[in-house]
């Protein structure tokens, strides 16, 4: 075909599309029953890919990271012809950190953007709000970083390409057991966050069978910003540790009023911490502490150095966990909507559900029967107000 032809063609395409829209072909039918496998866009030059994340709320690192890494993987998809001879169209929706718009967000993905897929949210609270709405509507999702193992117990067209909290537990815990010699933890964890209370509850389990501790349990709320009565009473505890199993807005408040309260023992994270501004107004409080992460960027593995490099390139900072989780989450997709060949939704997640070591930059992603992936942990430290590789923990190095 000539370029023009083809342009024309294309052109026709587009307005059979449009007739076919106008004419009310049930837009419900792209976002039939789950399983119905009747959903492809109505756009035929593009496939729109959706993804929710906070954006502008308190955890807007989250977002940004998210939104950069998915960003990356599309124009690379795009500028090899994209997938399944089309290109791929984002679009990106702010849940402002809060579940009720998260809904809306995937909603209006959903209903008016026509995606036929769905990347996000970041926080495990966020996802469980956004997953059922995809589960209803037959919309694949994948979670690049929801750790929480409720999230996939939506449904079967709900995916992650992270590990799970039971793990991300049990791997804190063997940390401040085997590496740190402790024994004897204290918790402070954010009852608000299904995120938070899941972790705390996780590490509390493998921490106990390792023989340790747990000193006291206190809990905060993600409004908070005076901790000191806890703290008050965890340094009437005398832990060895402090185990923190929040977002990073809070750690750095928290590191802080823990020092002025006297607490010198190090504290101790989950991936919530993973955030270029972990460390902004923290000054050295945070200083010999640890958190679990699902990369780290200083791996010498050539295939993360080269994300390293071009993330920085591209967007000025050094790319944290999640953002390498959205890159992995975005390639995946692509791959799926490759093997399934063709851009309905059923088919999609068909493929998504067989995917088997697919190497992304956050390691080797296959999914399990419940739609999870096994992963490491990479357990990270800040040392010399800076975040260095610490160790990194695998699946069969911890018992759950
Ligand atoms: N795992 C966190 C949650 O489920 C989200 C998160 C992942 C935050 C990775 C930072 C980095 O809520």
């Amino acid at each position: 075909m000539s370029k023009q032809k083809r342009h024309s063609f294309a052109a026709l395409l587009s307005a059979l599309a449009l007739i076919v829209t106008l004419n009310g072909c049930n837009s419900g039918s792209d976002s039939g029953n789950t399983g119905s496998g009747s959903g492809t866009t109505s756009s035929s030059d593009k496939i729109v890919i959706g993804v929710y994340a906070d954006l502008t709320g308190n955890t807007s690192t989250f977002g940004e990271e998210t939104k950069n890494g998915v960003t990356l993987a599309v124009e690379e998809i795009n500028a090899k012809g994209g997938v399944l001879g089309k290109q791929i169209e984002l679009k990106i929706e702010d849940t402002r950190s809060d579940p009720i718009q998260a809904k809306n967000a995937v909603t209006k993905l959903i209903q008016v953007e026509k995606s036929t897929a769905i990347i996000g949210e970041v926080a495990s609270k966020l996802s469980l709000a956004g997953a059922p709405v995809c589960q209803e509507n037959g919309v694949p999702m994948i979670t690049p970083s929801s750790t929480n193992p409720e999230v996939t117990k939506k449904g079967d067209y709900i995916f992650r390409v992270c590990f799970l909290d039971t793990f991300q537990g049990a791997v804190l815990a063997k940390f401040a057991h085997d590496n740190l010699k402790t024994t004897k933890v204290s918790i402070l964890y954010d009852n608000s966050n299904d995120y938070s209370v899941g972790l705390a509850e996780f590490f509390k389990e493998a921490f106990t069978k390792m023989g340790g501790t747990i000193a006291g349990e206190l809990t905060f709320k993600a409004t908070d910003s005076d901790f000191r009565s806890q703290l008050t009473t965890i340094r009437g505890q005398n832990p060895q540790v402090v185990f923190v199993p929040g977002y990073y807005d809070k750690m750095g408040l928290i590191a802080r009023q823990a020092r002025e309260q006297g607490i010198t023992v190090p504290m101790l994270g989950g991936d919530g911490w993973s955030s270029p501004d972990l460390l902004k107004g923290a000054g050295n409080a945070l200083e010999g502490c640890f958190f679990s992460d699902h990369y780290s960027p200083d791996d010498p593995d050539p295939k993360i150095q080269e994300f390293v490099k071009k993330y920085s390139e591209k967007f000025g900072k050094t790319p944290t966990g999640l953002a390498a989780l959205a890159y992995d989450a975005a390639n995946v997709l692509f791959a799926a909507m490759e093997t399934a060949k063709s851009a309905d939704r059923k088919a999609i997640r068909d493929a998504l559900a067989a995917v088997e070591n697919f190497a992304g930059v956050s390691g080797n992603i296959s999914m399990d029967e419940n739609r999870d992936a096994r992963k490491s942990a990479s357990v990270l430290a800040i040392k010399g107000g800076k975040i260095t590789f610490e160790t990194k923990i695998e699946p069969a190095d911890v018992q759950m």
